[in-house]
Formats: C-alpha cells, structure tokens, sequence
C-alpha cells in the first residue's frame, strides 16, 4: 500500500516514517517548499507524483496563538488545504485520514467528550481546523477525521521540549494546573494510524469508517502534572529537575483560549478499526527514551 503523507519534518509525519514500513506500507513523505498548502498546484503534483492509495493528512498551521493574529493564513493550511487534499483523493477514489485537534471542543462539558458532541472551538486555531474536518468530510466520501491532542514527539515545537530546555534554566516554573487533556505521544498516534491504515487495506473502505474518531492516548493529566511527569521522566537520564508550582489560567496570559477540559472517549476508534493508542505515561518513556538515543 502506498500512503502520500503530508507535513514531512513534522512530528507526526516524522513518527510515520518510522511506523509505516513496520506495517509493511510505503510512505511518500512531501513538505515545504515543494509542497505548500498556499501553492495549490504544489500540492496536485505532489498528488499525482504520488499516485497514493490513502492520504495521511499532517500538514497543518500549528501555532495556535500565532493562528488568533493570522486566521486566514491558518485557513488557507488548515482548512483550504484539507479541501483541496480531498477532492483529490475524491477524483482518485482514495481515503483520506485528516488529522485534526481536541481544539475543537470549548471544554465546558465537564465528562469526556464522544464524537458526536458539538463542536464550539474557542478560538482561531479551533476554528480553521474545524472547517478543515468539514471541508475534508464534505470533499471526499472516504474520509476519516482523527482528533488527537497535546501532542509531542522527540523533535519538533512540543511541551516536553519546552520544559526540558526551561527547566535547565531555572530551578522554578509555573505551570497551568486547571486545564486537562490528553498528552499523546507522536510515536503512539503514528503506530495508531499505521494500524489503522493496515486495516483500511486488509478490508477494503467500508461506510464506518467514514466520520470522526478520537485518537489519544489513554488517561489524562493537566499540563502541570505532565510537566512534573516529564522532570520525573527525565531524572535517570540526568535531565533537570526543577520545583514545579501550580497556577491557574489567568495566570499565564496567552494569545489563544484553551478548552480546559479536553477529556475524549476513544472507544469508537477501538470499536470500529481495533486500534487504541497506550496509556499517556507509557508515550512518556517512550519518548524520553528516544530523545536520549536509548530507543
Ligand atoms: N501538536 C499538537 O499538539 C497537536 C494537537 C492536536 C492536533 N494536532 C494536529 O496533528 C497534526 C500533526 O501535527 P504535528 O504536531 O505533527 O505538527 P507540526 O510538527 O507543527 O508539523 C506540521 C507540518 O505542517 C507543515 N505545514 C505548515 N503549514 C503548511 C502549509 N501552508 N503548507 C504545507 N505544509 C505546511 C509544517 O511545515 P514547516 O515545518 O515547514 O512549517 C510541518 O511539516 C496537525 O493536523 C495538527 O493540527 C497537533
């Protein structure tokens, strides 16, 4: 099976480079600048270079305070692009696996939340990502939208990396303690969708595997407890450890606003293609082993 992967040098994209070949599937990896959402023909010659039998859709705008400042810019990559992705893999008779966000949800329902509760994202990241779903869903019969969230690779613009390196700074940081969600580790979410995807082709497409699935790793945690998790982490491999103090939202002002719970129920994922990603401290090791060249 040949699988055009978009995002190339993302975190994401970088974990299916490696899940890919172990499930047997060849992945053709495009990126910027030969691959550019604001370039659409680009994006068609990478298409039919391709000549894919599924899409993995990674390429996104991922700032998300950057996206309050730049909404049509986002759009153009998160919401314009999966359109275009779409009717490509429409004209091809191909699915499509459009990777989208838990920003989705205002995180006011205070339980997990399940596929088929209403989206109100709260701010400009939430917004283009959710037409993006839609555009993807609207523009190809064989589409599957997959919410991951807080999620973190051993490269990249992630969490983790960001206290590592605060935390070789300074013996104290204060942490957002009253926002939760789901810290899902990059390698996990590739070996998920690697799985996922040798399903797809091991059944066919079939009507249930059209819609939007949860895709996180089990178990939650507030950012503050996965700060701690991380330092934790991080100790036997001589990483920092410096105090970690709780403080509320307000607190640290940002940009964007963050649904504080973002917990998801993942049974449908489980249910429908067999796949479940491992609980969010295994994804932890996991990638702390990686990011020290133990893996
Ligand atoms: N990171 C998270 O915490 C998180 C949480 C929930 C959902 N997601 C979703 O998961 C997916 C993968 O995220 P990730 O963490 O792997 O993101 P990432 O590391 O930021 O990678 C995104 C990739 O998209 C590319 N890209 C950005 N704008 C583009 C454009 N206009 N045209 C073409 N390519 C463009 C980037 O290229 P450059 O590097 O060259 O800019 C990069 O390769 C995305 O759909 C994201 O929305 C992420």
């Amino acid at each position: 099976m040949r699988v055009l992967v978009t995002g190339r040098g993302g975190q994401l994209a970088t974990g299916l480079e490696a899940s890919l070949p172990a499930r047997g599937i060849e992945g053709v990896f495009v990126g910027q600048p030969e691959f550019e959402f604001d370039e659409p023909e680009t994006v068609r010659a990478a298409f039919a270079a391709a000549a894919p039998e599924a899409v993995v859709n990674c390429a996104a705008w991922t700032a998300v305070d950057a996206a309050e400042e730049n909404e049509a810019a986002a759009f153009r990559a998160n919401a314009l692009g999966p359109a275009l992705l779409a009717a490509l893999c429409a004209e091809r008779g191909v699915p499509l696996l459009q990777i989208s966000t838990d920003y989705v949800y205002d995180g006011r329902k205070g339980a997990p939340y399940v596929e088929t509760d209403a989206p109100n994202p709260l701010g400009a990241y939430g917004r283009t990502k959710l037409a993006g779903e839609w555009a993807a869903l609207a523009g190809n019969p064989m589409t599957a939208v997959l919410r991951t969230a807080w999620v973190y690779a051993p490269m990249g613009r992630n969490f983790l990396r960001t206290m590592l390196a605060l935390g070789a700074e300074r013996p104290e940081l204060r942490v957002v303690a009253d926002q939760i969600g789901h810290p899902t580790a990059a390698p996990d979410l590739a070996d998920a969708i690697a799985a996922l995807l040798a399903r797809l082709h091991e059944t066919g497409w079939r009507a249930e595997y059209r819609g939007v699935f949860h895709a996180v790793a089990q178990g939650h945690v507030s950012w503050h407890g996965f700060a701690e998790a991380i330092f934790a982490a991080a100790a036997p491999y001589g990483g920092p450890r410096p105090v970690v103090h709780p403080i509320a939202t307000h607190e640290y002002p940002v940009k964007a606003v963050r649904p504080a719970d973002g917990r998801m129920e993942t049974g449908k994922l489980a249910a429908v293609f067999g796949v479940a990603l491992p609980p969010w401290q295994e994804g932890l090791a996991r990638v702390m082993k990686a990011l020290h060249g133990a893996a």
